[in-house]
């Protein structure tokens, strides 16, 4: 048997196939991009064809260079979540577009569940809300507009990323792990199962839908590789990289700003409840016990950055917003708050849009660029005065994703937060949860307290702003972010 475990990290704009020594060093990665489909405003699909080609092919470079499908022990697979895939179970392919998690063309539904006094209830039994983010009001959606997903019948199948690729990958098992069962709407939060009233809520017709498993064992097999490899680990990639940066114990946080920015604490075993607008999710189940997490999800974070570059032109690659962010003492009166795809926690106004304030004739790229990266810290903080108020407040913050590379914005980070910053040396947190997790389900380690071993330390960012230009900086924000949220 290998003793190497290979993770497939399904990002919203790209995908990595990584293989992983027990250790923790990661000795061959593979990436592909995956397109994006923006068919009209609001609107993001993906082609789950594409995601699983993309997928084999990485997975296969990276065996390659890694010598070879013997030296594989396991597989973890982590994804974005939400993302929404139908396809027929006889062929195995594609019914329609996978509705990515950005999109928000269930708004109307939402809005009229809400006005139909439907939130409390459905908060009380998911732990999330009525917004077009979670798979349930997609699901909806396009049960409603797509007649080809009714024709199908018994041949229709539904799930997250990781379900699709887990069918392709074993020819047909239809499993989805807790943490993304979790962020459907259609999963009783306590009960670990599909909700009969939930699934008629959403028009989710049961057997479309995947069976439930834990995030580690040996859940399936695939043998696209040559020879037999156990999938052993599946993990939604926020769940995926809270256990990445081992927040094992109650009270532990993390921060991942890839495209968008998530904060997870660690809620021990009961299932919390947020009173201030964030989300109760899992963060993993082992052996049918669940552990549990608060969440705070901002929708825009890298993907501002990109749109900057992108679409805006104002710089020519994100690291240029170090070096553009640091030539300014300040953002001369300069916000910028980014609900390019509405407002998530705690604002949760799906029909929001980004607005830039402050601008006057001494303002610069400079300025706009140093406002985008503080967006990120003001958010943040917008998130930890409503943990707090849930009684979940950070004593520090881990973080990790592609923006924390640079050293300004951890900086700033630490400064408007108030609090140290962990940055590991490893930055690829999500992949290494999934190889944790891997690893437990294919009993390299007996739990993921050992399997921790495979995280690296790094650095600590410790605040260094006065409380004086803290305060000012966020009563800005608080004005911008006002104006934008209504
Ligand atoms: O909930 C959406 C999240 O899972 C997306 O993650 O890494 O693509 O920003 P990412």
């Amino acid at each position: 048997m290998g003793e190497l475990l290979l993770v497939l990290d399904e990002g919203t704009t790209s995908m990595r196939a990584m293989i992983f020594e027990p250790g923790g060093a990661c000795v061959a990665t593979h990436a592909a991009d995956l397109t994006q489909h923006y068919p009209g405003p609001g609107l993001v699909e993906h082609d789950a064809a594409e995601i699983w080609e993309r997928t084999l092919a990485c997975a296969q470079q990276a065996i390659e260079r890694a010598g070879g499908a013997d030296r594989i022990a396991a597989i973890g697979i982590t994804n974005q979540r939400e993302t929404i895939v139908f396809w027929d179970k006889t062929t195995g392919e594609p019914l329609a577009p996978a509705i990515v998690w950005q999109d928000r063309r269930s708004a109307a539904m939402c809005r009229a569940w809400r006005e139909a006094g439907e939130e409390p209830g459905v908060q009380a039994r998911t732990g999330l809300l009525l917004d077009p983010y979670f798979s349930g009001t997609k699901i909806a959606w396009a049960m409603a507009n797509w007649p080809q997903l009714k024709q199908a019948g018994d041949r229709l199948a539904i799930g997250t990323i990781e379900s699709w690729l887990v069918w392709k990958l074993t020819g047909g098992l239809h499993i989805t792990d807790a943490t993304n069962a979790s962020r459907t709407l259609l999963m009783g939060l306590g009960s670990g199962g599909w909700s009969d009233g939930l699934l008629d809520m959403f028009s989710a017709p049961r057997d479309a839908l995947p069976e439930i498993v834990d995030c580690a064992g040996r859940l399936g097999t695939t043998k696209v590789f040559g020879g037999e490899i156990p999938i052993c680990g599946l993990a939604g990639d926020q769940q995926s990289a809270t256990i990445g940066q081992a927040c094992l114990t109650k009270g532990e946080t993390k921060a991942t700003f890839g495209t968008g920015a998530f904060i997870l604490t660690n809620a021990g075993t009961t299932p919390p409840s947020s009173k201030h607008r964030l989300l109760a999710t899992v963060l993993w189940q082992l052996n049918g016990r669940r552990t549990y997490a608060i969440e705070g999800s901002v929708f825009v974070a890298g993907s501002l950055v990109q749109w900057l570059r992108d679409s805006i032109g104002l710089i020519g690659t994100a690291p240029e917003t170090e070096t553009l962010a640091r030539s300014v003492p300040d953002t001369g009166g300069v916000y910028l708050v980014p609900a390019l795809s509405g407002l998530g926690a705690p604002w949760w106004e799906p029909e929001a849009r980004g607005a830039l304030s402050g601008l006057s004739f001494s303002s610069t790229r400079a300025h706009i660029v140093r406002a985008a990266l503080e967006s990120m810290a003001y958010q943040s903080h917008d998130l930890k005065t409503a943990f707090a108020a849930d009684g979940a407040d950070w004593a520090r913050l881990r973080v990790d994703g592609g923006m924390v590379a640079n050293d300004w914005m951890a900086q700033d980070l630490a400064d408007i937060l108030a609090l140290p910053v962990d940055r590991p040396a490893f930055a690829e947190t999500t992949a290494l949860g999934a190889a944790m997790l891997a690893g437990v389900g294919c009993g390299l380690f007996s739990g993921l307290e050992e399997a921790a071993s495979m995280r690296s330390e790094g650095t600590t960012f410790e605040p260094k702003l006065d409380d004086d230009a803290r305060r000012q900086r966020l009563s800005g924000w608080k004005a911008a972010v006002r104006h934008v949220a209504g």
